[in-house]
C-alpha cells in the first residue's frame, strides 16, 4: 500500500520513525464510526494497513468506535448503534488484531475521568469560530456536533488511557486513517502544544474506488458500489462482472487496436490495492494497455484477488465471538512496558 502510493500523505511521520529507530515508545490510534451491516472493502483498508504497522513496530494500538458521533449525525437510536458497533468491531477484529496489544472501545462505554479530562482540555482551547472554520458547523447544527471533535482528539493523548500507559504523559501517537479525517487532527495538532502534549503524527490513505469508477469512492449506502465483508464469492464475481467500470473499448476489435485505460478501470484499481506482486501488476497493465488483455480477462484477475482477500477475512470473522468483543474492550494493561 505504501509502494503503490495508496497511503500517500503524512504529518510528522519522520518523528515517529526516529522513535522507532531508537526503540522509544509510541502508539497507534485509529477509529471507525459504526455503520450498519457489514464493513466494506474500503473501510478495511486503513485497518489492514494498521495491522501491518502494528506487526512492523510492535506497539500498542487503540481503536475508537464513535457510536456517539453517529448518534449525533444520523437518525439511529443509541441502543441500535451499540449493536451495529459490535458487528463492526467483529469485522475489525477479523483483520487479525491481538487483544493483548489492542484496545477497542466504544465512546459511550469507555467515557471515564482520564478520557473526559482530556476532552475538557481540548474544549477549553478550541473556539466555536475555529470549529466552524474547520468543520463547517452552522448555527442550526446541534451543540453535540461541535462538541464531538474533541472526543476524536482525546485518544491522541496517552493520558486518556492510564490502564495502558500508567502515568506516562508524553507518549506520541501515529494515526493511520483515510484523508477525510485530517480536519480532526489539524485541530488536535493545533491544540496539543497548548495542553503541553505531543502532536499526533498521521499517515493518510486515499479511498478505494467504487465499482462504478476510479473517480468515486465505495459508499455503504449504495449496495452496488461496494464489495462487503460478508459478500459470497458469487456475489463478488457478479458485482465485478456487472458493475465494475471498464476502461476497455466498446468492441473487441477496437480494444485490440487501441488498448484499455487502467487509470479509470475499477478492476485494475482493485488489483492496484490488493495484488502484492509488482511485476505481475506491471505485466497486467502492459497487456491491458496494449490490447492484448480484454476487459473480461482483467475482471477475472480482479475477481480472484478480491475473493481471496475477502475469503481470508471471512475465515477469521467466523471465529470471532461476543466474548472477543468484550475482551478487546476490557480496561486492562496491554502487553507492553513503558
Ligand atoms: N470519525 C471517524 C469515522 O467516521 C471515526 C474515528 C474516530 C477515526 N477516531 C478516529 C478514524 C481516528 C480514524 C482515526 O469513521
Amino acid at each position: 500500500m505504501l509502494r503503490r502510493g495508496l497511503f500517500f500523505a503524512h504529518r510528522d511521520l519522520a518523528r515517529i520513525l526516529d522513535l522507532a529507530e531508537k526503540k522509544k515508545p509510541f502508539f497507534l490510534y485509529t477509529g471507525r464510526g459504526p455503520s450498519s451491516g457489514s464493513l466494506h472493502l474500503g473501510h478495511l483498508i486503513p485497518f489492514m494497513f494498521t495491522k501491518w504497522l502494528q506487526d512492523a513496530f510492535d506497539v500498542p494500538l487503540i481503536v475508537q468506535i464513535t457510536d456517539d458521533e453517529k448518534f449525533l449525525w444520523r437518525d439511529i437510536p443509541l441502543d441500535k448503534l451499540g449493536e451495529i458497533a459490535n458487528g463492526n468491531i467483529k469485522d475489525i477484529i477479523s483483520v487479525g488484531f491481538d487483544p493483548r496489544k489492542t484496545f477497542i472501545f466504544k465512546n459511550t462505554e469507555y467515557m471515564c475521568p482520564a478520557f473526559y479530562n482530556n476532552i475538557l482540555k481540548v474544549w477549553k482551547v478550541v473556539t466555536i469560530n475555529q470549529a466552524r472554520a474547520i468543520f463547517g458547523f452552522v448555527g442550526e447544527d446541534s451543540m453535540g456536533k461541535s462538541a464531538f471533535p474533541a472526543i476524536e482528539a482525546a485518544p491522541c493523548f496517552a493520558t486518556s488511557f492510564p490502564h495502558i500507559f500508567g502515568n506516562k504523559k508524553n507518549i506520541p501517537c501515529l494515526i493511520p486513517c483515510a484523508i477525510d479525517q485530517d480536519p480532526y487532527f489539524r485541530m488536535t495538532r493545533d491544540a496539543a502544544p497548548r495542553l503541553k502534549y505531543e502532536k499526533p503524527a498521521l499517515i493518510y490513505s486515499t479511498f478505494l474506488p467504487a465499482l462504478q469508477g476510479a473517480q468515486s469512492k465505495m459508499a455503504g449506502s449504495d449496495q452496488n458500489s461496494c464489495i462487503f465483508l460478508n459478500d459470497t464469492p458469487n456475489q463478488i464475481k457478479n458485482k465485478i462482472n456487472k458493475y465494475a467500470f471498464s476502461g476497455g473499448q466498446a468492441t473487441t476489435e477496437e480494444h485490440r487496436r487501441l488498448g484499455g485505460n487502467c487509470d479509470v478501470d475499477s478492476s485494475f484499481q482493485f488489483l492496484r490495492f490488493f495484488e502484492e506482486d509488482d511485476d505481475k501488476l506491471a505485466e497486467i497493465r502492459q497487456r491491458y494497455e496494449s490490447g492484448d488483455m480484454l476487459s473480461g480477462e482483467l475482471k477475472k484477475e480482479a475477481i480472484t484477488i478480491v475473493q481471496r482477500v475477502i475469503g481470508d477475512l471471512q475465515a477469521r470473522r467466523k471465529t470471532v465471538t461476543d466474548a472477543d468483543v468484550v475482551e478487546f474492550a476490557r480496561v486492562k494493561p496491554l502487553d507492553f512496558t513503558f
